[in-house]
């Protein structure tokens, strides 16, 4: 019987009926029972300013904490301007910070990126993937997970109706927790 880990969700998008927090809460319902997701509010993390790191935001804190908690990564994001939002950027820089004591470093990752357009968020994806390196969140390289038309893919109740995604997410989180395991079995 495979450990359970506890996986922090981070979904780039605010808005209430985000495409890309559907997309997430798609991967959590068909991923192997082992994995135990936790969606990680990035809404109430304020804006990163090094000036007040002496004392330090309670959201900082409150964030850095449930990020320091998680055994691994999962970033579901939609791409504004070909790059992350600017609040998924602002939630990974507060998370990196005191500087050597990132809440980040060492967790596996995986990264999915989401938008109703063709290009399927390409650009957000990769401009995240070269966050990871920096942060040292060895991030699964295959499947690549590039969710496009995603304006197409729920219901009404936003249900996921299309069965080749279905597919593809549960094969994408299979290949994750693989992946956590790969990163995180050999220190137990
Ligand atoms: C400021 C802004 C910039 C955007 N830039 C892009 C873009 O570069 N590429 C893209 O595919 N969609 C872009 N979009 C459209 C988003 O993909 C679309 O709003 C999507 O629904 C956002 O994801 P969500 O549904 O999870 O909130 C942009 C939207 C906004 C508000």
């Amino acid at each position: 019987m495979p450990k359970t880990r506890n996986v922090g969700v981070f979904v780039g998008s605010l808005r209430k009926e985000s495409f890309t927090r559907k997309v997430a809460n798609a991967v959590a319902s068909v991923a192997p029972s082992n994995l135990n997701f936790e969606f990680i509010d990035i809404a109430p993390v304020s804006h990163y300013n090094q000036d007040l790191e002496s004392t330090p935001p309670a959201d900082w804190t409150a964030f850095r904490q449930k990020v320091s908690a998680v055994d691994a990564v999962l970033f579901a994001t939609p791409e504004y301007n070909r790059s992350v939002p600017g609040v998924l950027k602002n939630a990974i820089d507060v998370a990196s910070r005191p500087y050597g004591k990132s809440a980040w470093n060492g967790k596996p990752g995986a990264v999915i990126s989401v938008s109703p357009g063709a290009i399927s968020a390409f650009g957000a994806n990769h401009h995240l993937r070269q966050m990871l390196v920096f942060l040292n969140i060895p991030a699964m390289q295959q499947p690549e997970a590039y969710i496009g038309g995603a304006d197409k893919l729920f219901d009404a109740n936003g249900a996921l109706t299309n069965e080749s995604t279905r597919e593809f997410l549960g094969k994408f989180a299979e290949a994750f927790a693989e992946w956590i395991e790969v990163i995180l079995a050999p220190k137990g």
